[in-house]
Formats: C-alpha cells, sequence, structure tokens
C-alpha cells in the first residue's frame, strides 16, 4: 500500500476497535500528522484510543521508527571514544546527570546528553546549569562534536531537528489527558534517544509520587517497553528503576542542585546522589564497554572534578564563579518531638516550583536561587523547633503557596517510630 491511501478516521477506528496498526498505516499517520494534513483533533482520537486499546511491541517499534524518519539522525561514529547516554523519566532533586557526565567522560567514554528545560515540577538539566555565570546551552552540532571529542562530556539543549514529530506529539499529549500511555511515552523517550545516535543507553525509570509512574508494575513495564526499544535499535539499552518517594539528595532548585553536584564531585555529597551516580556510570561504562574501572576512585581524586571544570569551561561558564543565592529565606521547623516519617517528593517539588525554581508555562524565567534546601530525612529523629527545610526564593510573597504544598508532606510521627523505605536501586531491566 502507498503511504497516502488511508484515511485518519480509518486509522483512529482501527485502533478504537482494538485493532493493531499496519506498518504502512502507522508510517503514514506520523508523516502526515508532521506535515500538518491529519488535523490535531484527529490525532487526539488517535492517542486516546491507543491510551485505551495500547499497542503491541511491534507496532510501537514501528511508531518510534516513524518519529524518529521525521527528522534528523545524529551519529557519533567518527568519534574517537564510544558513547553512553543516560535518561532519567524525571524527579524531585535528580541532579545526577550533571556529576554523571563528567565522572563517565574520565573513563574515555564520551557522553552526549541533549536535554531540556523543565515544566512542572521536576526540574530541568538546562536549567540548572544556567545558574552558573557565562554558561550556555545551545551549540551547534559542530561545537558538540569538539567539546565531546576534547572534553569527553556535554550537557546541551537538543536541537529542533531530532524526532520533530514527537515535540508535536508532546504537546498534544500534554492538553489532551493522553500523556500517561505508556507506548506513547517509551516511543517519545527512545525516538529521540535513537535518532540521537548514542551507542549505549542507561535509563532511570522513577517509581513513585515524585515521579510520572507512581506505581512499580508500571513503571516496570515501561522500562521493559523501552530496553526492547532501544535493544532492537542496536543501541546497547538498561534501565534502573529508582525510588522517589522521597527527593534526592538534600535540595531541589537549580543552584542550589549545582552546588550539591559540585559536593559530590569533590569526594563528598549526599550519600544517596553519590549512591545513584555510582549505580548509572557503572552501567553506562558496562554497557559502552568498559566494566571493570573504579568509578568511586575517580569522584575522590579530583579526576571527575576535573573533568566537570572542562566541560562547564568549554560552553563559556566559570565553575569558580559563586552562584547566585535568593534574596530570602525561610526555615519549616519540626512542630514536636519526635520522627520525620514523611518528606514527600512531589510535595517537595511544587514548593520549589512555586518558589520559583520552576516554570508553568515555556516561555516563563526560572530563578536560578529558588528551591528547597532539605535539613532532615525520614527516619531522623527530630526535637520541635528544629529546621526541618529552608525555602529559598527572590520573590517572598510565594512563601505562603510553597508551605500550603508542603502542608500534608513533611510528617513528624511520634518518637521511636521506625521508617522502613525501599532501596534507593529497586531494580533492574536488561
Ligand atoms: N518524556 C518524554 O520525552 N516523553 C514523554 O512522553 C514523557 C516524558
Amino acid at each position: 500500500m502507498s503511504r497516502d491511501s488511508f484515511d485518519a478516521v480509518e486509522v483512529i477506528v482501527a485502533k478504537r476497535d482494538g485493532h493493531r496498526l499496519s506498518d504502512a498505516q502507522i508510517d503514514w499517520v506520523i508523516d502526515a500528522y508532521t506535515r500538518g494534513d491529519v488535523a490535531e483533533e484527529q490525532m487526539s482520537a488517535l492517542t486516546m484510543a491507543i491510551l485505551l486499546n495500547g499497542m503491541d511491541r511491534a507496532e510501537i517499534a514501528r511508531w518510534t521508527a516513524a518519529m524518529i524518519a521525521s527528522g534528523e539522525r545524529m551519529s557519533f561514529a567518527h568519534l574517537s571514544r564510544p558513547t553512553a547516554d543516560k535518561h532519567s523519566t524525571g524527579g524531585v532533586g535528580d541532579k545526577i546527570t550533571l556529576p554523571l557526565a563528567p565522572l563517565v567522560a574520565v573513563f574515555g567514554v564520551a557522553v552526549p546528553q541533549l536535554s531540556g528545560r523543565g515544566l512542572g515540577h521536576t526540574g530541568g538539566t538546562l536549567d540548572k546549569l544556567e545558574s552558573i555565570p557565562g554558561w550556555r546551552a545551545a551549540l551547534t552540532n559542530d561545537e558538540m562534536m569538539r567539546q565531546l571529542e576534547d572534553v569527553g562530556a556535554v550537557i546541551c539543549q537538543a536541537g529542533s531537528g531530532l524526532a520533530p514529530a514527537d515535540r508535536k506529539l508532546y504537546a498534544l499529549r500534554d492538553v489532551t489527558g493522553t500523556v500517561e500511555a505508556i507506548p506513547l511515552i517509551a516511543s517519545s523517550i527512545m525516538s529521540k534517544k535513537i535518532a540521537e545516535g548514542t551507542g549505549a543507553l542507561v535509563l532511570d525509570v522513577k517509581v513513585g509520587s515524585g515521579a510520572f509512574m507512581k506505581d512499580l508494575d508500571r513503571a516496570a513495564e515501561l522500562a521493559r517497553t523501552m530496553v526492547e526499544l532501544g535493544t532492537d535499535a542496536g543501541v546497547s539499552t538498561v534501565a534502573l528503576l529508582t525510588d522517589m518517594d522521597v527527593p534526592l539528595g538534600l535540595t531541589a532548585g537549580n543552584a542550589l542542585e549545582v552546588r550539591e553536584s559540585v559536593e559530590v564531585l569533590a569526594g563528598g555529597g549526599p550519600a544517596d546522589v553519590v549512591e545513584l551516580t555510582v549505580a548509572l556510570a557503572r552501567e553506562m561504562l558496562a554497557a559502552a564497554g568498559k566494566p571493570d574501572v573504579d568509578v568511586e576512585a575517580a569522584l575522590q581524586d579530583g579526576r571527575a572534578m576535573d573533568a566537570w571544570r572542562a566541560m562547564i569551561t568549554a560552553q563559556g561558564g566559570d565553575p569558580d564563579a559563586e552562584l547566585p543565592v535568593a534574596n530570602e529565606t525561610e526555615q519549616v521547623v519540626a512542630e514536636s518531638d519526635g520522627v520525620l516519617t514523611t518528606l514527600d517528593a512531589y510535595a517537595v517539588g511544587i514548593a520549589a516550583w512555586r518558589l520559583g525554581a520552576g516554570r508553568a508555562r515555556k516561555e516563563d524565567p526560572v530563578q536560578a536561587g529558588a528551591g528547597v534546601e532539605i535539613h532532615a530525612r525520614p527516619g531522623d529523629t527530630v526535637r520541635a523547633g528544629q529546621p526541618l527545610l529552608t525555602l529559598h526564593t527572590d520573590t517572598p510573597e510565594r512563601f505562603g503557596r510553597a508551605r500550603e504544598a508542603l502542608a500534608s508532606g513533611v510528617v513528624v510521627g511520634a518518637p521511636g517510630t521506625t521508617v522502613t523505605r525501599r532501596p534507593l536501586v529497586i531494580d533492574r531491566i536488561g
């Protein structure tokens, strides 16, 4: 069948009635939608039918391939080093890319980390790095390739040429209640990663209140689907399922998270941030053919810090510059003696966002210094009046709404209460 032999209603009805879509139908509908020949309302009906009736493995693979074909494909084949990339499905305090990319680069594996800005309660990697004076996110492909060859790590804005079908489709899904369909999430993420041309990919699929996926079974299904897509496309792919009920580390907010990342690169930092950075680095290095290297040593002896400094400098940033701090702070204190039983990642994410660390609309600016600093973790014994959190913002009228977000998300239980948490790395798929 030729590409122009379908009409959109026929494709919608097929999926509405629970049938699988043919390769030709998928190729046609993605191409016609990207060109504007399938209307937004028709694509929204089709995505809803996909959400309700699902797609099988072959359909998802074809849908992904069609989205890749909508734009350019990059290639790192000419680099002298193997490449490995990481993608996180997003969480609160998730600054792992910042220490991870230079750490992996230390071992001769190039890390092309094409990232985005934050929308909603999870922060964006580019927003965090933009709090470093002078640092710039937009690089040409040539600049990116040169930096990968010279420094080994680059974190920059994804060009608009990668999977343009996804950009259009994602914006539509966002306003039609169809973001949550696993076939659509998996194909959206993997089309961009496969088009980017990385040789190896490690997925950090977050599970919990602060994540996209609240439920372990669905997160595992998403992880499996993405690993299959990557593997079938010749990308060495594994996924870790990691906990996101509690924020990662002790900060959520742009400059606050950069400061904490630098602590990790200096051999310190919160234990959970170090644990996840090391676990993901090991996976990336193993997937890129370097399984037996001492990752922790590179954090302790300054090699990862040197790579960080080179990476920031190459993009115009000053790694020695003072980071911005917010004009105003307020503390959230324990109201009674006891044990901190809950520090809900979603609540902290919303609070940081309301303080100005995130944006409500794509075009909004973010405040570099805004966010939440965490002083106690679940399981810690606390005394009445002890600071649990410090809220940072340039605009103090935001404190009230941030406190509202935290009202039921920070709970002090009776003295002696035991708190059990699942492990940070819950499972590995691949
Ligand atoms: N991130 C993406 O890039 N796409 C999705 O569909 C969801 C999260």
